[in-house]
């Protein structure tokens, strides 16, 4: 197999294009189980009938695991924001209508949000343990709902094609509450593109008549769950949301 059609490339994974297929090449050294899980989670999204890439194929390139998926063409909402910012608003507009058609999914196989964030937190090292007592209790008193959520949604994972409008990247999905999906979102923007956060943050609680409070619940717990990813140049950004216990 010529992989020599380099799409994109991040920590975990080199992506391909391989004549009309996606390869998805996982680095050497990452555990199995994250090419086995993504292709599980992906293939139960696919069932619900979004419109993702199909997979057809999980194989061994060398000694790195590979996802064969359906390419799309086109370019990412990341890549259009970018090209023509006079329109980000319509953008924005787009991309929340793309993830509250996700929300409005139910998946009930896939695991569920509570149970992988209860683990982060429990597991995360670099807070004291009346902090973690603490979001622990927040994260039970929230309420317990089973909507898809993409958990990595952000303008970079999709793509839009002549086809349409797909959406990649599906490892971190999961049945859960749509304003903890839209919370992870909000920090992975500010994050990443600041200026859109609080704008994208609004329009959802306008489109949805979700108080912002509710949304704003959330953050602490979110922002703990992706300390444990150990991005060094995250960290104080995260560290910050973690202790924000009220909202003015
Ligand atoms: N099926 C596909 N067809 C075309 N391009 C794709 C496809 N899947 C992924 N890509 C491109 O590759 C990029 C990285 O893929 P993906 O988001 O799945 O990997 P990742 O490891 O999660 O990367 P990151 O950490 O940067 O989010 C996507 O943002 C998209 O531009
Ligand atoms: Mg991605």
């Amino acid at each position: 197999m010529e992989l020599n059609n380099l799409i994109a490339s991040s920590e975990m994974v080199d992506v391909y294009k391989v004549g009309n297929m996606c390869v998805k090449l996982f680095k050497e050294g990452v555990a199995k189980t994250n090419a086995l899980y993504e292709a599980l989670t992906h293939s139960r999204v696919e069932a619900t009938g979004l419109r993702v890439p199909v997979i057809h194929e999980v194989s061994v390139i060398g000694n790195r695991w590979a996802i064969h998926m359906d390419l799309i063409e086109g370019e990412t909402l990341a890549d259009r924001m970018k090209a023509d910012p006079a329109n980000l608003d319509k953008y924005m507009e787009q991309m929340l209508d793309i993830q509250l058609e996700i929300h409005s999914k139910s998946t009930p196989k896939l695991s569920k949000l509570k149970d992988k964030l209860n683990r982060l937190i429990n597991d995360l090292d670099c807070i004291d343990d009346v902090k973690r007592y603490e979001l622990l209790t927040r994260l039970d008193s929230m309420p317990k709902h089973t909507k898809l959520c993409h958990g990595n949604f952000t303008p970079d994972n999709i793509i839009l094609s002549k086809k349409g409008t797909y959406v990649v990247d599906w490892i971190a999905a999961r049945q859960g509450n749509a304003s903890a999906d839209v919370g992870k979102t909000y920090l992975l923007l500010k994050l990443k593109y600041p200026e859109m956060a609080d704008k994208y943050l609004d329009l959802f609680c306008e489109k949805t008549k979700t108080s912002k409070k509710y949304v704003q619940d959330w953050l602490p717990i979110m922002a703990a769950a992706r300390l444990a990813e150990n991005i060094p140049e995250e960290r104080d950004f995260l560290m910050k949301w973690v202790d924000v216990v009220a909202y003015e």
